[in-house]
């Protein structure tokens, strides 16, 4: 597969920002740096980041044994998804699919880039409409996007759907795992040398417990990554995030226990939940979260908040009527919540 093709032509001929010290071979102790206009006066943090967070880059790819060839940083996954969009997608030409209920932005994305959104509704049991999809493609088609664990069902999708939408269509495939580490499933990213055409996606705001640093991961075949690191903002990972980041890989095992415990909460609270009676259904789910449907989600929803318990009513999605996204909490707030639950008439 040539990817040349499925990228935007002004981003194939554009020349990308360069800064002096792009050019620079000796190592970075060596140089005196008057060449950005920072402030020279050591705070630790008066030089720009390094541009493409090399060392972080490093950790990560011994981490998940992935070659940093293979790797693109984000302020977040959205910054990555946004990326994505303006590398592959022409405004007001081009199209991509996606499968409701998914993760919100891609459509947000979509219409901030001017890109038709073709919508193929998951089943009634959130798996891949894989004919569907396949038949919504046009030539225009430049994007897949499939979350799988999916946001806010839960579940994880056939990996042999997702085989043949790889095999069978032309143009980018991406996976949006923000949630795998919670399932026992193991990752797409050991697939990325059988398909061109797959883009992976993870984030530290999950499973390893750092939304508030925003960093997303993007997994993808080199020549992508190259044309990713020609878009992006020269700077886009701080120095703040690059320092923590590497201080929370070294820290593996704390996330690890977290997971496993964020995993037996989820069937605790799932296995309480059944029993209560205006619960009619809890879905299973691969994630730290659960899809809940019950009597009224909106008055479950407004009688959570009366008592200050936040969840996500997301009972307009398709196949969602009355239900509730509910994130998994420390034991602690997981009790708590029951504890109201119980209550609520
Ligand atoms: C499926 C999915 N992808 C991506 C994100 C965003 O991740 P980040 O915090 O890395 O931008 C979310 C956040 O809820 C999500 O549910």
């Amino acid at each position: 597969m040539e990817i040349e093709k499925l990228v935007r032509k002004n981003i194939l001929q554009m020349k990308a920002y360069s800064s002096a010290r792009d050019e620079f071979t000796k190592s970075a102790q060596e140089m005196l740096f008057m060449d950005a206009n920072e402030n020279p006066f050591d705070s630790g943090y008066n030089r720009y980041p390094d541009p493409y967070a090399l060392n972080l880059k490093a950790k990560i790819s011994e981490v998940k044994q992935i070659p940093q060839e293979n790797i693109l940083l984000g302020n977040g996954s959205d910054e990555v998804l946004d990326l994505l969009f303006r590398l592959f997608c022409e405004p007001y030409k081009d199209e991509v699919i996606i499968t409701p209920p998914t993760y919100g932005m891609y459509q947000v994305l979509a219409e901030l880039n001017a890109i038709e959104l073709k919508k193929a509704n998951l089943n009634v049991d959130f798996q891949l409409p894989t004919e569907s999809i396949l038949k919504a493609v046009t030539s225009a088609t430049k994007m897949i996007f499939i979350c799988s664990p999916n946001n806010p069902s839960g579940n994880l999708m056939s990996v042999q759907s997702i085989k043949k939408i790889l095999t069978s269509f032309a143009g980018i495939v991406v996976i949006d795992e923000a949630y795998i580490d919670f399932s026992d499933r193991s990752t797409f990213t050991n697939e990325l040398n059988f398909y061109p055409n797959l883009v992976i996606i993870q984030t530290f705001s999950k499973a390893w417990g750092h939304a508030g640093i925003r960093l997303g991961m993007c997994f993808a075949q080199e020549s992508i990554i190259q044309l990713m690191n020609k878009i992006k903002p020269p700077y886009n990972i701080n120095q703040l995030t690059q320092e923590k980041a590497l201080a929370v890989l070294e820290n593996h095992s704390t996330y690890k226990n977290q997971i496993q415990m964020l995993v037996s909460e989820r069937e605790l609270l799932a296995n309480k939940l059944t029993q209560i009676n205006w619960v009619a259904k809890v879905f299973p789910s691969d994630a730290n979260f659960l899809l809940v449907q019950v009597d009224d989600a909106n008055l479950r929803y407004q009688q959570l908040i009366d008592f200050g318990v936040v969840v996500r009513n997301r009972t307009h999605e398709v196949n969602c009527k009355n239900c509730l996204r509910i994130s998994i909490g420390t034991p602690d707030e997981n009790l708590y919540l029951m504890d109201i639950i119980k209550r609520l008439k």
